[in-house]
């Protein structure tokens, strides 16, 4: 399957294949306007209901043998994974609606993350991306900044684990794929982590959006606390955490839950907030009825250095 699915992203890269992912309200309203597809973009952007006859050549075999299609009750077809694009390198993730608990995630937050891992411009003996989804941290990691040894792709979630691989190979990035709850299944020294984690409370507790604890906060202080124990403190390790905080009452609970972490392990760090008001239509749900607004959040903390 990885073979040809690499096979497949690589025919839609030698077609010059682009699409952005928006957010999942987006995206369904796109689809309410149009009816069927007509170009690669609807077929593995939009997912949208095909006809064979309007792919190009050698793209119809290479999606069937990649088995990333089903066929619809009216005879047309759906492609089963969704390709995005960040600048020219290709990411395949899960077609959209991400409904399954394993779904393989992309989207808004990744575009951002990716932006904030641009702007560190890290150097890293040794990086791991935590909770990788398809990879796109951890490869953009590799392939912008200074890295000299594999990238460390890690996830909780086998299917993730598997297009972040293939994924990684598209990108000619040398990556370690590997099976690990935060840090732990992760051995050895490590100098950067990276992680875009899941931080809302899904009521389905699906695991690229669950995050646990009473505003979705729990994985979040997990990775910075964990880390923080974790990181190389001889040579200066880094953290970089893209996530998202409810606030409630003008107050950022999730700082106030770090921040004596931080202090305990002499960290420098800068916290700062990228979007004010995301996943607005969150604060509906029960788990949010005192909040006012979910910020998006980079903090950016550094250990052992020679400061
Ligand atoms: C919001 S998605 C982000 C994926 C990717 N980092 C990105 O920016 O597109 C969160 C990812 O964290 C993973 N995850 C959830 N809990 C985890 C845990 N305890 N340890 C490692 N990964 C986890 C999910 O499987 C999912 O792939």
């Amino acid at each position: 399957m990885s073979t040809e699915l690499k096979t497949l992203l690589l025919e839609l890269a030698k077609l010059e294949y682009r699409f952005t992912t928006v957010t999942p309200d987006t995206h369904a309203l796109v689809l309410s306007r149009r009816p069927g597809a007509r170009s690669l973009r609807d077929v593995f952007g939009w997912n949208l209901p095909f006809e064979p006859s309007i792919l190009p050549p050698g793209l119809w075999q290479a999606l069937q043998g990649a088995g990333a299609c089903e066929p619809l009750p009216n005879g047309s077809w759906r492609a089963t994974v969704r390709v995005s694009t960040v600048g020219h390198l290709l990411f395949a993730h899960s077609a959209f609606p991400t409904v399954e608990a394993d779904a393989v995630f992309f989207g808004p937050d990744s575009y951002r993350f990716v932006r904030a891992i641009r702007q560190l411009g890290a150097t890293a003996t040794r990086a791991v991306d935590v909770g990788c989804g398809s990879g796109v941290g951890g490869i953009t990691l590799a392939h912008f900044g200074a890295l000299s040894s594999p990238v460390v792709l890690a996830d909780i979630n086998a299917r993730a684990l598997a297009l972040a691989g293939v994924n990684a190979e598209l990108a000619h990035v040398p990556a370690e794929v590997i099976e690990s709850d935060v840090l732990t299944g992760v051995d050895g020294r490590v100098d950067l982590v990276i992680s875009n984690p899941p931080y809302l409370v899904d009521r389905g507790e699906r695991a690229y959006r669950h995050g646990g604890g009473a505003h979705g906060e729990a994985l979040s202080t997990r990775i910075v606390r964990e880390s923080l124990a974790r990181l190389d403190r001889d040579g200066g390790g880094s953290l970089l955490l893209y996530t998202g905080v409810a606030i409630v009452e003008g107050h950022d609970p999730f700082l106030a839950s770090i921040r004596e972490d931080l202090q305990q392990s002499r960290a420098k760090y800068s916290y700062e907030e990228l979007d004010p008001d995301i996943f607005g239509s969150e604060l509906a749900e029960p788990a949010y009825q005192d909040a006012e607004r979910i910020a998006a959040v980079l903090l950016h903390a550094r250990v052992g250095h020679d400061f």
